[in-house]
């Protein structure tokens, strides 16, 4: 069938509009259901953010100049982001330019100049189709790299860093810091930073090629689109007050939920399961009054933005239908001018959404840097590594020098303290419970500093401060469950990770683990859970002591070890510590009289104060002797 002139005109006319109805609903689509709806729920993501976790943004330029330190050797395909937003965004105005001269093209019946045009407008889709799926490719690379990048840095300067400074941090705060806010700060530089440089292009360009045909239409635009995110953020601020109570809510909903699942063993055994389940349902009630709450202010606050999009296209009809009918202006300017009004449009809903994202970044980037602020380990002993590398079999003194320490100011706990523990001597520490024991431990670990006073180990008659690397003259079993999850091997090889199968079973054999590891199901390859879950914790003990065994290092440290253990394999153990090849030097915390056997010295730590209650010269013969005398 042949397509006559007129006929041919209201064709290609139709097939256009059908194509441009395609991009606008696209647009629309995306404005009205991802967009709108995102926009406002992440403003008040954002509100709730900074009222939940109250940032304050003290130097945003400083912070800012820390997300691109951070960001360095990345910066080049922020770069290359923003070219690609960039181009995009004059190829989607050029695009709606070529539209509107292929329709007036084909309504005038230039057969040859319509071809061309429509070749043109494909090229520009197809190179649409391929910048943009360049962009999202690089961008979710880039995002997901440097979002690596930046954890990998904070987790090192976490490990090693002070630790008293870092026990003062929640540990889930510490988790939350190190995964979520490190990726929003990369998020902000692979993603928003280049968006928003997009946008304003997108919103320069869509401008002035309104203002160039149809200056009216340009200037309606760009008024109500603005006035509306304006009155609709006035609504959404309703939200405040109804947002900060639904995330307590929701935070004391997680925080039950949590609590529970970690307690279930109480709850049952103390059958409470009813009630702690009645528990729930109320915090749910009251999660879910709020979030319908919240859905009705949303739904409010997104109405004004339809609404003042809806006028902005319902001006462009009006203008179309008055214009149109009365000969004045020409299909194809209707065509461009439904194109563009969505690149006024868009960039101000995006730039709504996408400013917030930014600034809660920073809000990020400040929770990383509290955490870099945190001063690192003094490395003071430089000397003892190059200048005296001590062999790890040689046997090191402990000196105690009139060290005082508090946790808090004037609170002090540990009052001048003064001793010595002679190498390869065993020495028994006891207490009451909060005397300070464990923190003479973190003392000598170089976990806490003294406040006055030093601490030295000794070396040949020469002196070393202790520090953060003379750790490695240390084995420690610390107080309570510090079993890793995962099988038992690999929590043993934490002690030596070059240690070989028969290392692994002499130190099982030594500290009475080897007959119950036997005995499980895939024996040294069994896996266990969270803090040694799966085993007694008299067998979790014995773990955490063999793998100090396997360390072999010139001082061990047992800080109330044994606790859980039978006193049968109490004995065997404190046997294998007097008969330890290597012959440490021994300190051992404990309120067990039995342990206190094996000292050549005990001293007792009371109120601040420390003294040696007997010696070997001194020692009562019988362990009950020992036990009564030291009045534990
Ligand atoms: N990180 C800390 N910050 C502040 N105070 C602390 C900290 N760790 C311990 N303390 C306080 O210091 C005191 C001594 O604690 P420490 O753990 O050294 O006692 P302990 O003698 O080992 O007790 P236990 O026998 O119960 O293990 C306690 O009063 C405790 O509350
Ligand atoms: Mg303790």
């Amino acid at each position: 069938m042949q397509i006559s002139g007129k006929n041919n005109h209201y064709f290609l006319l139709h097939s256009y509009l059908c194509i441009s109805s395609i991009f606008y609903y696209h647009n629309l689509s995306i404005f009205f259901d991802a967009g709108l709806k995102r926009c406002t729920a992440l403003l008040c993501d954002i509100l709730a953010l900074f009222l939940e976790r109250k940032i304050i943004l003290k130097k945003p330029i400083g912070t800012f100049r820390w997300i691109l330190t951070q960001s360095r050797g990345y910066l080049k395909y922020t770069f290359i982001l923003m070219l690609i937003g960039g181009l995009l965004s004059i190829l989607g105005v050029y695009r709606a330019i070529a539209s509107k001269k292929l329709v007036d093209t084909a309504i005038l019946g230039s057969k040859p100049q319509t071809t061309t045009l429509l070749i043109l407008l494909a090229i520009l889709i197809i190179a649409e189709i391929c910048l943009s799926s360049t962009n999202s490719i690089l961008s979710a690379r880039c995002r997901s790299k440097l979002s690596a990048s930046i954890q990998k840095r904070i987790y090192d300067h976490i490990l090693n860093c002070q630790w008293m400074e870092l026990s003062g941090y929640h540990s889930s705060s510490l988790s939350t810091r190190l995964c979520n806010d490190a990726d929003a700060v990369a998020n902000a530089v692979t993603n928003t930073m280049p968006h928003l440089f997009t946008l304003i292009v997108l919103l320069a360009s869509s401008f002035t090629a309104l203002l160039y045909l149809e200056p009216a239409v340009a200037l309606a635009a760009i008024i109500i689109s603005p006035v509306c995110i304006f009155f609709s953020k006035l609504y959404g601020s309703k939200l405040k007050g109804v947002y900060k109570d639904s995330q307590e809510a929701d935070a004391l909903c997680r925080s039950f939920l949590q609590e529970s699942v970690q307690n279930i063993l109480i709850l049952k055994t103390f059958c409470l399961e009813r009630e702690n389940y009645a528990g729930l349902s109320r915090l749910q009630d009251k999660k879910i009054s709020l979030a319908v709450k919240k859905g009705y202010i949303n739904t409010l606050s997104n109405t004004v933005i339809r609404l003042g999009s809806w006028s902005t296209f319902f001006i462009i009809f009006c203008w179309g239908a008055n214009n149109l009918s009365g000969g004045v202006a020409a299909f194809g300017t209707l065509t461009a001018l439904l194109q563009l009004i969505s690149g006024i449009q868009a960039p101000f809903y995006g730039l709504a959404s996408s400013v917030p994202e930014l600034v809660a970044s920073v809000g990020s980037a400040e929770r990383l840097m509290e955490l870099t602020s945190i001063p690192k380990e003094v490395e003071d002993n430089t000397d003892m590594e190059s200048c005296c590398p001590i062999p790890d079999n040689s046997l090191l003194d402990i000196e105690f020098r009139n060290v005082c320490f508090s946790y808090k100011k004037n609170e002090s706990l540990l009052k001048n303290l003064s001793f010595t523990v002679k190498a390869g001597e065993i020495v028994g520490l006891i207490g009451a419970s909060g005397e300070g024991k464990t923190t003479i431990v973190r003392l000598l670990l170089a976990l806490v500093t003294p406040d006055k006073g030093h601490i030295f180990i000794k070396y040949k008659g020469r002196k070393y401060q202790v520090s953060p690397s003379s750790r490695r003259f240390i084995s420690y079993v610390p107080q309570g469950n510090t079993l890793f999850s995962g099988t038992v091997k690999s929590n043993l090889l934490h002690g030596n990770l070059t240690a070989s199968d028969w290392d692994i079973h002499e130190a099982a054999v030594s500290s009475c683990s080897a007959d119950f590891i036997e005995q499980l199901k895939d024996k040294y390859e069994t896996v266990i859970g969270e803090k040694g879950s799966g085993l007694s914790e008299g067998q979790a003990q014995r773990l955490a002591i063999a793998r100090a065994f396997l360390r072999k290092k010139p001082i061990l440290v047992l800080d109330e070890a044994t606790s859980s253990l039978n006193t049968e394999t109490e004995a065997k153990i404190l046997r294998s510590i007097r008969d330890l090849k290597h012959k440490p030097t021994c300190i051992i915390i404990t309120h067990r009289p039995s342990a206190l056997a094996l000292c050549n010295r005990i001293f007792k730590l009371e109120k601040g104060m420390l003294y040696e209650i007997y010696s070997d010269n001194s020692m009562p013969e019988t362990v009950e002797e020992r036990y009564a005398s030291s009045c534990i």
